[in-house]
């Protein structure tokens, strides 16, 4: 029997906030398909612009909502024969050529907010509400940091595996060039839903060494913030959300700002810097299965305890 068959190899989607879009890219009325967590969606942005995200087919004769739809109002109009259909509750509030609406000409509207320069959907495999929030990183609306600067990649790889990398300092020596493993402390906060690994980095400059800290917030298996401390006068930030477009496939959407003061000279060289170093994860994580149960050493107990706190994220046991 192969292996895949054996082990329960194949991770299912945890439950948690996820980046569907980024805020400037959906205008008031604009509304686009998006696929994630393995279905499809429309998302809009309504007359008084709310971003909304619902499912995408419609209940009468199965036309995509996201294709060729208006906006009208708070809601959207499918493009096949005109029936409308509201943002917040997903019900049809109209079909221009009859009167009764039947009860089942509805859609599921999900859960979404926006904050941080994107648009977050909740996931939850049981459709249960959203369990719990993250902040609104101060640093985006400060006029003394730079207005943000936005890529997004994909990769062919479980969104647990992109997240499980923060938890993995070995791997940097062998997949990333790092001399040494660099020391890591991890705290686990708010009830344990919240992450936090600060790393000591020095890096070396034309002017000498410079140490700094390396601070990463994690909240659930989509979101991080990772900041650099400890810099004379500087400071930056990384907010970045992987989603689950299938169960291996995922994006990732980052927004990074600055202070003022390096944002051009830093800012272009560290967006560089993660799009090339996430690629050199991509031959490990294309290929690779899930060990449900994997034979870990000594030195591994930041895995361990990273394997251990990602289980609250599932509806399943993993
Ligand atoms: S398929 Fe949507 S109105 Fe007919
Ligand atoms: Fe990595």
């Amino acid at each position: 029997m192969a292996i895949r068959e054996l082990e329960h190899t194949e991770l299912p989607f945890p439950n948690g906030w996820f980046a569907v879009e980024f805020s400037k890219n959906l205008g008031v009325g604009d509304s686009k398909p998006v696929h994630v967590f393995g279905e499809d969606f429309v998302l809009f942005r309504t007359r008084s612009g709310k971003a909304r995200l619902l499912d995408a087919y419609c209940p009468h004769l199965g036309a995509h909502l996201g294709y060729d739809t208006r906006v009208i109002g708070e809601g959207v109009r499918c493009p096949f024969h005109g029936w409308q259909f509201d943002g917040e509750s997903g019900k049809c509030s109209l079909i221009p050529y009859t009167e009764r609406i039947p009860n089942e000409a509805q859609v599921r509207s999900w859960d979404v907010q926006e904050k941080n320069g994107l648009i977050f959907a909740w996931y939850h495999a049981e459709q249960k509400p959203p369990e719990w929030d993250f902040p609104e990183l101060p640093e985006f609306s400060d006029p003394d940091w730079s207005e943000a600067r936005t890529f997004e990649f994909e990769m062919p790889t479980h969104v647990q595996n992109m997240n499980e990398n923060n938890n993995d300092p070995v791997h940097f020596v062998y997949v990333h060039g790092a001399l040494e493993t660099p020391p890591t402390e991890l705290q686990y906060e708010d009830d344990g839903r919240v992450y936090r690994a600060i790393s000591e980095v020095v890096k070396q400059t034309p002017d000498g060494p410079v140490p700094f800290k390396l601070v990463r917030d994690c909240w659930g298996l989509g979101l991080a913030a990772v900041r650099f401390e400890g810099l004379p006068g500087a400071g930056l930030l990384m907010f970045s959300s992987t989603t689950p477009i299938e169960r291996n496939r995922t994006v990732s959407r980052w927004l990074l700002t600055a202070t003022n003061n390096i944002i051009d000279t830093a800012g272009a060289e560290f967006m560089e810097g993660i799009t090339q170093g996430v690629m050199h994860d991509t031959n490990i994580w294309g290929h690779m299965i899930n060990r449900a149960r994997p034979v870990l050493c000594d030195a591994d107990a930041p895995l361990a305890t990273y394997r251990k706190w990602v289980r609250q994220f599932y509806s399943e046991p993993v």
